[in-house]
């Protein structure tokens, strides 16, 4: 591992734009629950068609409020672990750095990242059904969800669930980021769900170098200049010292 730490590290050096793409696996250590591990994630327990679709939503929009409030309250009481911070760390030491986000849980943001591009959205933060609509619900409205004091439709977290459009600002950052950096790292993503899935195909048709760390072996992990098997909070901080030594 070290070895590949120094190759990163080097890689860096030569880069003047990186772009980091994140998944799941970048919060593991601090307690959140990834979607696709056999025994913990999410989707091992809830089916993502129940509670992720428009249609879900649509067809039960109490337990889907209910699910994310769940999700809402566990991100309440966790951290932003040694992975984040290093990430936050590396904005500093590098000229041009792109922090792409799969995740939903702001902690990019609390650990001190800056100009996260969020392509999932946020689960803290809370939407009119009617996305064109900018309403809040009434203070007060205790309802599950409750409803739009402007328009009067149900309120939803403002993630993006399954069949929908990534948001467009989001979509417009990374896809020129992509277009533009000599170093893309996946870290903590199966890559699996698309368009982040296909973003380090994207990188490296623009002759940028392809960098992953994830604890196992992805889609992404044969095609890689330099795979690093381990978890995030242990690589980044160790890649930290490297770069600072
Ligand atoms: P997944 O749960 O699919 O994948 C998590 C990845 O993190 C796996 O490849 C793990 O091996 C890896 N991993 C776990 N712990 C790790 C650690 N400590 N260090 C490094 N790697 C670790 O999560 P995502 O790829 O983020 O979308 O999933 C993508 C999207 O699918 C999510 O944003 C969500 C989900 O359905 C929506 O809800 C729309």
């Amino acid at each position: 591992m070290k070895d590949e730490i120094a190759l990163l590290a080097e890689a860096l050096h030569k880069s003047n734009h990186t772009v980091v793409l994140t998944g799941a696996g970048v919060s593991a250590e601090s307690g959140v629950p990834t979607f696709r591990d056999t025994q913990t994630g999410l989707w091992a327990n809830y089916r993502p068609e129940d509670l992720a679709t428009p249609e879900a939503f649509a067809r039960d929009p109490k337990m889907v409020w209910q699910w994310y409030a769940w999700r809402r309250q566990l991100l309440a009481t966790v951290q932003p672990n040694p992975g984040h911070i290093a990430l936050a760390q590396l904005q500093d030491i590098i000229p041009e750095f792109t922090l792409i986000t799969q995740n939903v849980d702001g902690l990019h943001q609390q650990a001190g990242s800056r100009d996260v591009v969020e392509l999932h959205g946020n689960i803290n933060r809370t939407v009119c059904s009617d996305k064109s609509c900018s309403g809040q619900p009434e203070p007060g409205d205790k309802r599950e969800p409750p409803w739009c004091g402007i328009c009067a439709t149900l309120m939803r977290p403002d993630v993006v669930w399954f069949g929908e459009a990534m948001p467009e600002l989001a979509m417009r950052i990374a896809l020129a980021a992509l277009a533009n950096c000599e170093l893309f790292i996946a870290i903590g993503t199966s890559a699996v769900v698309y368009p982040a899935a296909g973003m380090a195909q994207q990188a490296a048709a623009k002759g940028a170098i392809v960098a992953e760390i994830n604890l196992q072996a992805t889609s992404l992990t044969s095609a890689a200049e330099i795979a690093i098997g381990g978890p995030s909070g242990k690589v980044l901080p160790a890649l930290i010292t490297f770069l600072a030594s």
